[in-house]
């Protein structure tokens, strides 16, 4: 895959700005009580609201703008009557497509207060991100990326989900590479200036294994423990990244 011209990037500071607000506009009202279908319509009238499309919806038939995952759900949870309880931590995940291009985020939200290990799940999960970053330009290979997530993962006594991985982006929702959270380092494609790609720890409390419910979608830890996810869009510069979504 080569890097998008600096007219291309333009194009995509706007959906992805879209996707940085409408997680911090969730964030500001998600709370107990809420059911997660609320918290759907939340991010479906925001993005409407910015002129923007919201791209999950209809993506391989999913039904709703969001993906909001609480708790054992590890990503993909489809929007319902579920109602959020203190205690709960809950990903909510969204693309925004204007201007012909999309954005992707996600954040892990606690609601109240939530266990240490929750608590602490969260937090790592949004280091794994930074730590995945850390370092990165143009030349770096691209799975130091997960190489360093899965480490930072592993120190912490968690592990790195293996059957979802992050995805280049651009005038489609997901394009070559796929960047996977666990990796050997010094290996893979050399990452280039230009090239934009969503990096998402999933990380879970206990084991990495998932399965999938009978809606296709709902992926779920297989020991029913918690799990989280944190992503973000960034540009691959010559001296760093730029993260178009924070
Ligand atoms: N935002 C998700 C990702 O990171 C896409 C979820 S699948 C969808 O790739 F069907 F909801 F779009
Ligand atoms: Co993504």
């Amino acid at each position: 895959m080569i890097g998008k011209s600096e007219e291309e990037i333009a194009l995509m500071r706007e959906p992805c700005a879209i996707v940085r607000d409408c997680l911090t506009h969730v964030g500001e009202r998600i709370r107990a009580g809420m059911t997660t279908k609320e918290v759907d319509t939340l991010v479906y009238d925001y993005i409407r609201a910015s002129g923007a499309v919201p791209s999950c919806l209809g993506y391989c038939g999913y039904p709703a703008s969001a993906c909001v995952s609480v708790n054992e759900v590890v990503v993909h949870g489809i929007p319902d009557g579920r109602v959020l309880r203190e205690g709960d931590i809950v990903s909510v995940d969204l693309c925004a497509y204007k201007n012909g291009f999309h954005g992707d985020g996600a954040r892990t939200f606690r609601i109240g207060a939530v266990s240490e290990e929750k608590d602490k799940l969260v937090r790592v999960t949004e280091e794994c991100f930074f730590k995945g970053i850390e370092g990165l330009r143009a030349g770096t290979p691209l799975y130091d990326i997960g190489y360093r997530v899965r480490k930072h993962a592993e120190e912490n006594g968690f592990s790195v989900i293996r059957a979802y991985t992050g995805h280049g982006i651009g005038r489609e929702m997901h394009e070559d590479p796929a960047v996977p959270n666990t990796g050997r380092k010094g290996t893979g494609i050399r990452l280039s200036a230009g090239m934009v790609i969503c990096v998402e720890p999933m990380i879970a409390a206990g084991d990495w294994r998932v399965r999938v419910l009978d809606d296709g979608w709902t992926a779920v830890t297989l020991d029913g423990r918690p799990a989280a996810h944190y992503e973000n869009t960034i540009v691959i510069r010559e001296d760093g990244v730029e993260i178009l979504t924070l």
